[in-house]
């Protein structure tokens, strides 16, 4: 008898379980069958009453029914999740041609391209960023690097004189190379870094504003020299502009924080009043370096017996405009949206090296 009902609870459940067409349906007809009050637990609880031998069988045939309907149930509920998901796939779509984007885009400003472009370069060869204030004490922006307290630099027309910190006169700094010396006073060399930012004089015409941006190369170790600074000039520059054999020029000058100091020069052409760069025979200046001054390594506290190297400074608008076409240098900085749109770059377009920077 028990054994009948036991096939008839396994043909019927079997049959439920074909029949349901989701997930809720089957979780039912499970319950129906293992739940406190289904129909196996049912079952289960009238072994209790059969007389031993019978009760070693039919407990035994109903635990391999358990276990088959069990594995039915959990085969079925795979079919149905897997028939859920093909659906799923089949009926949702997406139209992948949709810009997800709202038309009007911003753009990156050229100064922010260009220093990415630089960045991009310089961590190829393995140097950090860092970074400086723009408000600087004057002993940083001009006594450590050397500058004697009659340098012309340091009179009011060039410089923007700020509220003193105490005894100490504060400048907005004048060039990015008081971070050569802050970085030197916080880490011990081997030094590699380009220090990228703002920087300020008091000058307003086409080629120069109160504001612009500068970026310092500065590397210090026990044996870098002279030629690794042409090097290192040299394959930036060619790299920035994409032009393999720009010629380059160190021309002797003087700063005082280097020691010998050059100008460096990029070959280009001036015909018809067009400036095209590459081996043309003509020269443009492009920025400063030198030997750091052993003077300035001992004002940080480096021996200048056992360390010394290079450091440059550039113009970051010098190189956009050269590199874009762009004629005014005033221009960066008057937040014309049209301006923006013309010269600015897709958010998108991040410089990287990969596949050329443009
Ligand atoms: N700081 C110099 C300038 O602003 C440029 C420079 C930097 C020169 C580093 C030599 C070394 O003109």
């Amino acid at each position: 008898m028990a054994q009948d009902d036991l096939r008839q609870l396994v043909d019927e459940a079997l049959v439920a379980l074909n029949q349901a067409q989701d997930p809720a349906a089957l979780e039912e007809a499970r319950t129906r069958t293992f739940g406190k009050k289904g129909r196996l637990t049912l079952l289960a609880k009238t072994l209790g009453q059969m007389d031993a031998a019978l009760r070693v069988s039919f407990g035994s045939a109903l635990n391999e029914a358990k276990a088959s309907l069990m594995d039915a149930f959990d085969t079925r509920a795979q079919i149905l999740s897997q028939a859920a998901l093909a659906q799923r796939l089949q009926t949702e779509t997406q139209d992948i041609t949709l810009s997800v984007r709202p038309q009007q885009e911003g753009t990156i400003h050229p100064i922010t391209q260009t220093l990415d472009e630089i960045i991009a370069i310089f961590s190829a060869m393995d140097f950090t960023v860092a970074r400086g204030p723009d408000i600087e004490t004057d002993w940083n922006n001009f006594t450590a690097l050397n500058l004697p307290p009659t340098h012309p630099a340091r009179q009011m027309h060039d410089t923007f004189y700020m509220p003193a910190q105490g005894e100490m006169p504060m400048v907005l700094r004048t060039h990015t190379s008081p971070v050569q010396i802050r970085t030197m006073l916080g880490q011990n060399p081997p030094i590699r870094i380009i220090a990228p930012g703002r920087t300020f004089r008091c000058d307003y015409d086409m080629t120069h504003t109160p504001m612009f941006h500068q970026f310092e190369g500065l590397v210090i170790d026990e044996s870098t020299h002279m030629g690794h600074l042409k090097g290192c000039f040299e394959d930036f520059l060619r790299a920035f502009f994409g032009i393999e054999d720009l010629p380059l020029r160190f021309r002797p000058s003087h700063f005082p924080f280097t020691e010998p100091s050059a100008e460096v020069d990029i070959g280009c052409s001036r015909k018809d009043g067009a400036l095209v760069l590459g081996n043309y025979g003509d020269w443009l200046e492009i920025g400063g370096c030198g030997m750091v001054h052993p003077r300035v390594l001992e004002n940080c506290g480096i021996d200048p017996e056992k360390y010394q190297g290079f450091a440059f400074g550039t113009g970051i608008e010098r190189l956009a405009m050269l590199k874009y076409g762009i004629p005014d240098l005033r221009t960066f900085f008057e937040g014309d949206v049209r301006w923006l749109k013309h010269y600015g770059f897709s958010s998108l377009d991040i410089p990287n090296l990969a596949m050329g920077l443009v």
